[in-house]
């Protein structure tokens, strides 16, 4: 099936339609493609007077009490982009043949945000920005439209007050409250909690991959830097899992089937299972979890073992691979939004006796950005903002 790649108000173009006896629903012809509707998936969508309430789009009525023996009874192509339906309970609607070539994928939907484009250092993406560009919303949806693309975006120049992180976290989502607190402080402490408290080299890792949700997103707030090193990294868990692919894929199974257990113990106690490389059933790539100082893999036959301990190696050199890395030096003011269940963040060592490092962080869900994305690009402004895309 071809899939258009189009612009918002592309139209699907010699759509053909005709009741489909053998199934009760209609048969759609286009030259993208020719698909076969089920009499109830068209009627779950018909719009109609009371079909659905206006101000949520929720159904007004319940689906799993249509009748089985369901057809639809006649269709006309009224409007060039308009299907009218009836249907044997009696009920009439229309359909928007544009709306019905996007769920098919024969058209691409303008407002989804755009797919994961796997990066390394050489194809260095800049999603950068001045906190202050955001009120322009275009400068908003490029930014955004660059963190769905790579999985981060850095904004510069941001109030540096103490907690002003979350302001800024709240213009993309809710911010998640942990047992780190709403916000945690990344700076060295006497008996750590964690060992990003400290001024040790952190390898590449996901945060908290023992939490029921994982955070989805991390946002690093620098408020002030005047250690030498503390270099804060980067790297695309997607690019390393593809290249782990392409090099072995016996390895790349290894690491999609092999459930390991997360587990956090301090003040609290947390546990979880899950692949290192996490994929849905058509083998796409849903997220990664690395975290090496608080894995537990099963105790497989040595011979098992072997395997997953050579493929969890190799991930680890990618993920360290300058080749695989980006680096940052944190200024006060600057900002890295990032997906915790894509990139892999670290840093450097950095020397606690000669300067002082304070980060904030937070995390925030992912349906935070992708709501503010949607919504902008149906309404051509940021929710409470005045400005509007022209
Ligand atoms: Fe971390």
């Amino acid at each position: 099936m071809n899939v258009i790649h189009a612009q918002a108000g592309d139209r699907l173009e010699a759509a053909q339609v005709a009741l489909s006896p053998s199934s009760g629903g209609i048969e759609l012809t286009a030259q993208t493609g020719r698909q076969c509707l089920h009499p109830v998936w068209l009627r779950e969508r018909a719009l109609a007077d009371g079909a659905f309430d206006p101000n949520n789009w929720q159904r007004l009525f319940e689906p799993c009490a249509l009748p089985e023996d369901l057809t639809v009874t006649a269709v006309e192509h009224v409007e060039p982009d308009t299907l009218a339906l009836s249907f044997s309970d009696g009920a009439s609607g229309t359909l928007s043949l544009t709306a019905l070539a996007r769920e098919l994928g024969w058209l691409a939907d303008p407002h989804e945000p755009p797919a994961p484009e796997p990066w390394t250092a050489g194809t260095r993406p800049r999603n950068e920005a001045r906190w202050g560009e955001l009120d322009d919303p275009r400068a908003m949806i490029q930014l955004l439209g660059g963190f769905f693309r790579h999985g981060f975006c850095v904004l510069h120049d941001t109030p540096t007050a103490q907690d002003s992180l979350q302001t800024l976290a709240e213009r993309f989502g809710f911010v998640r409250n942990t047992h780190f607190g709403k916000l945690f402080n990344v700076v060295t402490k006497p008996n750590p909690i964690d060992l990003a408290y400290t001024g040790r080299c952190l390898p590449g890792h996901t945060d908290n991959p023992y939490r029921k949700p994982i955070p989805g997103i991390q946002l690093l707030h620098c408020l002030e830097n005047t250690v030498e090193g503390g270099l804060s990294t980067l790297a695309d868990g997607f690019a390393i899992a593809r290249q782990i692919e392409h090099e072995d894929p016996a390895m790349y199974r290894v690491l999609t089937t092999t459930r390991v257990r997360f587990r956090y113990q301090s003040d609290t106690i947390m546990q979880a299972h899950g692949p290192l490389i996490e994929t849905d059933d058509r083998g796409e790539l849903l997220r990664v979890r690395f975290s090496t100082r608080l894995d537990y893999v099963p105790a497989y036959d040595p011979a098992t073992l072997d395997g997953y301990y050579r493929g969890r190696r190799r991930f680890y050199e990618l993920a360290n691979d300058p080749a695989f890395q980006i680096t940052n030096t944190f200024k006060p003011g600057m900002l890295i939004m990032f997906d915790n269940q894509r990139l892999l963040h670290g840093r450097s060592e950095f020397d606690q006796s000669n300067g002082h490092r304070h980060l904030q962080g937070c995390y925030i869900d992912h349906d935070g950005p992708d709501s503010l994305y949607r919504l902008m690009m149906r309404d051509g402004r940021e929710p409470g903002k005045d400005g509007e895309l022209s």
